[in-house]
């Protein structure tokens, strides 16, 4: 069977960065964030597929994709992490591991951000280190799946 890749799927607005608010979300773009993804995940000896979507239902549509093509997840459903039950659900039909991400930490911020209907589905989450955290995602789940352990 060939490797599978690492699915990285992106929600809503992430196709902005570089540009949103950038007090918040810094100046790379999400480009940049792929490159430094594809970079990490390669030292590691895997490939990645990465994506970004403004649709909730394609991010359904993927995740249940990965069900047979992926060898894990990495997901920041951006606001859909917040509202999503169908992104849940999805999720919860995974035998593979899912880390959740996000570049801010949203627990300094709104209320409205502090539920996350991703994390209970999530192996991890991993939350205010800006781009960086979604090479600490593909770090975590590289040992995880070396190991079966996230406690490495
Ligand atoms: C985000 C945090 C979400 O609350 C927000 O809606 C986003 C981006 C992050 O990466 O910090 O779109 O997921």
């Amino acid at each position: 069977m060939p490797h599978r890749p690492l699915l990285i799927l992106n929600g809503p607005n992430l196709n902005l960065l570089g540009t949103r608010e950038p007090d918040i979300y810094g100046r790379e773009t999400l480009a940049d964030i792929e490159r430094r993804a594809r970079e990490k995940a390669e030292s590691l000896g895997h490939s990645i597929d990465f994506r970004q979507t403004n649709h909730e239902g394609v991010l359904v549509d993927w995740v249940q994709e990965a069900r047979d093509t992926a060898a894990g997840l990495i997901l920041n459903a951006g606001a859909y992490t917040h509202t999503s039950i169908a992104l849940h659900d999805a999720l919860l039909t995974l035998a593979i591991a899912c880390i959740e991400v996000h570049l801010s930490n949203i627990y300094k911020r709104e209320d409205f951000r502090q539920r996350s209907y991703i994390s209970k589905a999530a192996l991890g989450v991993i939350c205010g280190f800006g781009p960086k955290g979604y090479e600490l995602a593909i770090e975590a789940l590289a040992a995880h799946l070396a190991t079966g352990s996230v406690h490495q």
